[in-house]
């Protein structure tokens, strides 16, 4: 029997800064206690042997061929995957992605600093999805929170702390490809006012930085309740998802946005102690699922 490594990754959740990020902007990301682990050996065979879900299977397959080509890896490898992250749009691609690039490392004893690990991960993912920021890999490998430039692909953590949110899922995970390229098309249609728009949210973005850094939460879901004025110009949000925010918002949130590329996915709407159990009611009550996460915890490892 050949010695098993395995590697877990986090998923996460996007803050603030969704589609701009895909055009060189900011935003801020977080990862959650939800994870993916790829065990990983080498094959006594002469086949790879892939017992991975089967959403994940392009992505570490991706992960192997970009990471094969890097190293010059000869051996056939058997890859196993395990998931709690489901299809709810809380970055299971990435975190596949991320722990399978790990686990190979460790694997073929090869030292990845963070940014190696980024790149190479980057590059499996650009293969199958052509536009893709990165950030959700960023908040798997360095986990906590952070700011994400979408341009350098450079990280700034921020906080190891928990912040107040609430996770809620819509019930349709739309592919996100489709949302970034619808996004594309109306930038085709309508440069100048989609441009205003993303700086717009990266002026937001850089505002909840500072509101995250001062824990200033009432502010911070204002710049929320902004951002998702933004998102719905941009004809990312549903009429699912603006009832969930309406019964946040009428329920006590501090402020309330989608979190992804919309056209359902997830919302996040950020709440004060006394209010969780209420807007948690609420967005039950409207069809929501509200997720059992916790949020800022640590990168793969
Ligand atoms: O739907 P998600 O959680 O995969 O988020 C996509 C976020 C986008 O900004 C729309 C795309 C990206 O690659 O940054």
């Amino acid at each position: 029997m050949t010695r098993e490594v395995n590697a877990k990754a986090p998923g996460k959740l996007m803050i603030m800064g969704e589609h701009a990020v895909v055009y060189g902007h900011p935003c801020l990301v977080t990862a959650i206690d939800k994870y993916i682990t790829v065990k990983a050996r080498i094959s006594e065979e002469a086949i790879d042997n892939f017992s991975v879900k089967s959403f994940d299977d392009r992505f570490v397959k991706s992960a192997l061929s970009v990471f094969r080509y890097k190293y010059s890896i000869k051996n056939n490898v058997d890859i196993t995957t395990e998931s709690e992250i489901g299809r709810y749009g809380l970055g299971s691609s990435a975190a596949v992605t991320v722990a399978a690039v790990k686990a190979l490392a460790e694997l073929f004893e090869i030292k990845l600093g963070k940014q190696d690990l980024f790149n190479l991960s980057y590059k499996a993912v650009l293969k199958i999805q052509k536009k893709a920021s990165g950030f959700d890999l960023a908040a798997s490998i360095y986990g906590g929170t952070i700011l994400f430039d979408g341009k350098t692909k450079q990280v700034e953590k921020k906080t190891e702390e928990s912040l107040p949110l609430i996770g809620a899922f819509s019930g349709v995970k739309p592919d996100t490809v489709t949302m970034v390229n619808q996004v594309v098309k109306l930038r085709m249609e309508n440069k100048n006012q989609v441009e205003h728009i993303f700086r717009c949210i990266a002026d937001l973005v850089m505002k909840a930085k500072e509101a995250i850094n001062r824990q200033n939460w009432k502010y911070l879901g204002e710049l929320f309740n902004e951002n998702q004025k933004l998102l719905v110009r941009l004809r990312v949000s549903t009429t699912k998802i603006d009832m969930m925010i309406e019964a946040a918002m009428d329920a006590g949130a501090y402020g309330a946005k989608i979190s992804g590329a919309g056209g359902g996915d997830c919302i996040i709407a950020l709440v004060s102690d006394e209010k969780r159990q209420s807007v948690e009611k609420a967005l039950t009550e409207v069809g929501g699922k509200v997720l059992d996460i916790t949020v800022g915890v640590s990168g793969v490892k």
